[in-house]
């Protein structure tokens, strides 16, 4: 079985894979990392998304072999000393999540969208986020949601 390093929310770990088992279900069932949902295995839905090397994965569609050597971050490893990440803050604070099985991608794939538009249009955003499915809200408070935490994320990066 091949052994495989990757780095999880700044956590180094060493696994023993199978060669099949894919990434999402390697965070969920052998990491813990169940802030990470599965919600169709098919790529689809977006809620498994995480960043690999700093960029938005569909982590069911990522081999755990793949992921060797990488650095991964989960919607778990998002807040800092305590502290929401302001993409977590601005869905909280928009109500941009009923059920919230959604919610990891959603604000995992609005964070990459951000970094590559600072300041995204409702079309960006929209565009932006088609990968990433919600059966509840409508996307409106989602698309809010995504607006001013781009706001705040702008602020965070002039303030340090
Ligand atoms: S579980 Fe990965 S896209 Fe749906
Ligand atoms: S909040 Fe339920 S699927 Fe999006």
């Amino acid at each position: 079985m091949p052994r495989i390093s990757v780095k999880v929310d700044g956590i180094a770990y060493e696994e023993d894979v199978e060669p099949r088992l894919l990434l999402v279900h390697l965070l969920r069932e052998r990491l813990g990392k169940t802030g990470t949902p599965a919600g169709c295995d098919t790529s689809n839905c977006g809620a498994c998304t995480v960043m690999l090397d700093g960029k938005t994965v569909k982590s069911c569609s990522v081999l755990a072999v793949q992921a060797d050597g990488s650095d991964i971050v989960t919607i778990e490893g998002l807040a800092a000393n305590g502290s929401l990440h302001p993409m977590q803050r601005a869905f909280h604070e928009e109500h941009a999540l009923q059920c919230g099985f959604c919610t990891p991608g959603m604000v995992m794939a609005a964070i990459d969208l951000v970094r590559d538009t600072p300041d995204p249009s409702e079309e960006a955003i929209r565009e932006g986020l088609e990968g990433n499915l919600c059966r509840c809200t409508g996307y409106c408070n989602i698309v809010r949601a995504v607006k001013r935490g781009a706001q705040e994320m702008g602020q965070a990066v002039k303030s340090s």
